[in-house]
């Protein structure tokens, strides 16, 4: 049988791509700042979110937490950090009283740190620094934000309903990028929205 020229070229490359990608993974050009803040909150399955407390003995003062976070499905993300939320948690509860937070993600979440050997803390180990306020989204946007979270976390259809989940997202007032040497960056939403959300990324990671 003979072989076209085509799927000889694509049988040889193809494992060759494959490696050479695999080895540090795809992410985009770090000058690109808008672009490298899409891709690290749609890689992002959790974030930290501090809120100032509202709880004894940390009231008026910064307290971290992690949630669970989905901006759509991967290489296809929005952009909008949607959650999944219960007012019996204490960082809901302060949001109550003071809707301004501040959220994290960065790229230790995913492969890409570690197997290019980057502690979290390197400038190399991308993150971005969202902050604004926390709204509850309306009926429209809330299947929007419930498609977005149960794809990247199936185990929240299973969460009790007598906690009164609902569905929220940041409205982003301030991006903050670190992905070089040389300081971190700001993005202002309009051009982190308009940013191009495809990436190229390391298919054989998927
Ligand atoms: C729901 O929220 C979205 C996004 O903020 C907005 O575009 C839309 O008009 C709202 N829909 C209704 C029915 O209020
Ligand atoms: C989002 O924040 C902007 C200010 O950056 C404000 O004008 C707007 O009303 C906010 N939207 C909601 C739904 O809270």
């Amino acid at each position: 049988m003979k072989m076209s020229a085509v799927a000889f070229a694509r049988l040889l490359l193809l494992p060759l791509l494959a490696a050479a990608v695999g080895r540090v993974g795809t992410i985009p050009p770090h000058a690109q700042v808008a672009r490298m803040a899409r891709y690290v909150v749609n890689s992002c399955d959790w974030c930290s979110m501090a809120t100032i407390s509202t709880h004894k003995p940390r009231v008026g003062l910064p307290f971290s937490n992690v949630f669970s976070v989905s901006d759509g499905p991967r290489q296809q993300g929005s952009g909008v950090p949607y959650l999944y939320l219960t007012p019996l948690e204490v960082s809901v509860q302060d949001i109550k009283i003071n809707p301004e937070v501040s959220l994290a993600m960065t790229l230790a979440e995913t492969d890409y740190c570690r197997k290019n050997g980057y502690d979290p803390q390197s400038p190399l180990c991308c993150r971005v620094m969202l902050s604004g306020t926390i709204v509850k989204v309306n009926e429209t946007e809330a299947k929007i934000a419930k498609k977005a979270l149960f794809q990247r976390h199936p185990v929240m259809a299973n969460w009790p309903s007598s906690h009164r989940w609902f569905f929220a997202k940041l409205n982003i007032t301030n991006i903050w990028v670190l992905d070089y040497y040389g300081g971190m960056k700001t993005v202002t939403p309009e051009e982190y929205y308009s940013a191009k959300p495809e990436y190229e990324r390391n298919f054989i990671d998927e």
